[in-house]
């Protein structure tokens, strides 16, 4: 459904205390550990969004039993039947991924590991992003994957899969996952070493549930031996990826202050406050807890005057690899010449992030200088409205939308269903706190 989503310039403060769903990559892995888990987990709070809904649907599909209590729309509570390591059951179709990278790529280690065959696959926009930074090192390990081009479809046939050390060309997430997760079926000790730390929360949740993993000089390693998951209690946090729209809103709209309670706040995670922070930006982190192995804040932005800010270097680039959309938003509206680097991976997300992102904040009046690896924006810019399109790309549509807020004409996003990828009730959340949007 190709919907259209309407901005007026906010001529009042945003104001109000929030939550935003649960954390995306901690609700993929929650349905995919404890599917594995030798028992029945309680996930609290799991974000019902297309992307994990995604990672549902395969699940059952490959015979695991899900019951959700539907709480409201951003939030259900899960009760998952785990079938062990070895209990899955063949699938009877493709497995659909639909949008989701993180859905296809952390599957492809699980399937690498299962005694019958699959075909995995998703929507257009998946089939064209990369999967041999993959199908590399689960080869490596034995794995038989055959992709036309390195990219899906993917057809995976049973073979038995060995331990392996391999050291990744670049930081992530999905990639190190998928490594981890093959590693429990694999002979011997896995290890996998990232150039800078990505997030860990596939760890950390196996870490829980009994499998011992431990990190040094860059190397993650989950050692060899007979493995069981047990299975576990965990409330999601609040995703820091969908918090960091209503704050930065609040961040460039005048006057405002925004609270957002019980966000996620791994440090693998929290680039983009550093970066505001650097920026100028004026916020609070109160509260902190800790939830399933997960720490968890109350965070609060006021309206500040921002700063430019040079942004580069592994270890921050990876912490806020997902926020670059919204930090454009955030740089526009900052005094100075604010410099992206070292961020090549914007260009192989949902879609080219970079140069998407130039080409619809241009129509917003924005002249953003496009690098190999990054972008440079030269602020305070005053936006004016426009037709803009999010290409079918959650992040990008809300990022637009935040833009709108400052622009000083009404903006139309289309094609912004995409939205409910990730933040299915994000309209309705900024106009609790005042915002002026609405679907047309
Ligand atoms: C994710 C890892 C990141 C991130 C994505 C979610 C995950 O991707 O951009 O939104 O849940 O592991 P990469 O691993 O490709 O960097």
């Amino acid at each position: 459904m190709k919907k259209s989503l309407r901005i007026y310039p906010q001529k009042t403060p945003l104001r109000g205390t929030i939550r935003v769903p649960g954390d995306k990559s901690i609700s993929h892995r929650a349905i995919m550990l404890a599917a594995l888990a030798d028992g029945t987990s309680h996930i609290i709070d799991w974000l019902p969004a297309g992307d994990t809904l995604a990672t549902l649907a395969i699940f059952r599909a490959l015979g695991v039993s899900i019951t959700a209590e539907e709480k409201n729309s951003q939030q259900w509570d899960l009760h998952i039947e785990g079938r062990g390591l070895h209990g899955l059951q063949r699938p009877s179709s493709p497995l659909d991924s639909r949008n989701s990278g993180t859905c296809m790529r952390l599957l492809t280690g699980i399937m690498a590991g299962q005694p019958f065959p699959s075909l995995l696959d998703g929507s257009e926009q998946l089939r064209k992003r990369p999967m041999s930074r993959i199908i590399t090192p689960l080869a490596a390990m034995g794995a038989q994957i055959t992709a036309e081009n390195g990219r899906a479809p993917m057809q995976i046939t049973p073979s038995p899969l060995h331990g392996t050390r391999y050291e990744m060309p670049m930081a992530s997430g999905q990639v190190k996952s998928a490594i981890l997760l093959a590693g429990l079926y694999a002979e011997g000790e896995t290890a996998v070493y990232q150039p800078a730390p990505a997030r860990d929360h596939t760890e950390r949740m196996l870490s829980a549930m009994g499998i011992p993993i431990t990190t040094a000089d860059g190397w993650v390693t989950m050692g060899a031996g007979e493995r069981h998951l047990s299975p576990f209690t965990l409330m999601v946090p609040g995703d820091i990826s969908s918090a960091a729209f209503p704050l930065v809103a609040a961040a460039v709209v005048p006057h405002s202050q925004v609270s957002v309670e019980g966000v996620g706040y791994n440090e693998t995670r929290t680039g983009l406050l550093d970066i505001l922070d650097e920026m100028g930006a004026a916020f609070t982190v109160k509260n902190e807890r800790v939830t399933g192995g997960e720490a968890a804040v109350d965070l609060t932005t006021v309206f500040s005057e921002m700063h430019s800010s040079d942004v580069g270097g592994g270890d921050t680039v990876v912490r806020a690899i997902d926020e670059f959309p919204i930090w454009a938003v955030a740089a526009s509206q900052a005094a100075g010449r604010s410099q992206l680097s070292d961020a090549a991976e914007l260009r192989v997300k949902e879609v080219d992030r970079i140069s998407r992102l130039a080409g619809e904040l241009r129509k917003l009046g924005l002249s953003m200088d496009e690098k190999p690896d990054g972008f440079a924006i030269d602020g305070p810019v005053r936006l004016h409205g426009a037709e803009v399109d999010s290409h079918d790309d959650h992040r990008l549509g809300m990022a637009l939308a935040v833009a709108g807020l400052v622009a000083n004409s009404p903006t139309t996003v289309h094609d912004a269903a995409c939205i409910a990828d990730s933040f299915p009730a994000f309209v309705d959340t900024m106009r609790d706190l005042g915002a002026r949007m609405e679907w047309v």
